[in-house]
């Protein structure tokens, strides 16, 4: 199972899983304003480690990035993306705009 380290906590989870799902199902706070819907971006994570092993970015994800805070050429929307290999995140901290 692929090895996800979302800050500095590592899980594994079956591949195929939501970095949304991993980050939940492991009791680690990840804003999902919209469920998981790809319509809004609070969602938002950046990619250190392991881009290869995520699914591909979708238009919708793109657009929808565009809005995020703090976006990075690493950003991906956690919701969006599925974890094929082992890979690390990191979740942005929230600043007030
Ligand atoms: S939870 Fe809203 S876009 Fe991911």
């Amino acid at each position: 199972m692929p090895k996800v380290t979302i800050n500095d906590k590592e899980v594994e989870v079956p591949a195929g899983t939501t970095i949304l799902d991993a980050a939940l199902d492991n009791e680690i706070k990840l804003d999902h304003n919209c469920g998981g819907n790809c319509a809004c971006s609070t969602c938002h994570v950046i990619v250190l480690e392991g881009m290869e092993n995520l699914s591909e970015m979708s238009e919708d994800e793109e657009d929808m990035l565009d809005s995020a805070v703090g976006l990075t050429l690493e950003s991906r929307l956690a919701c969006q993306c599925k974890v094929s290999g082992p890979i690390k995140i990191k979740i942005p901290e929230k600043k007030k705009i």
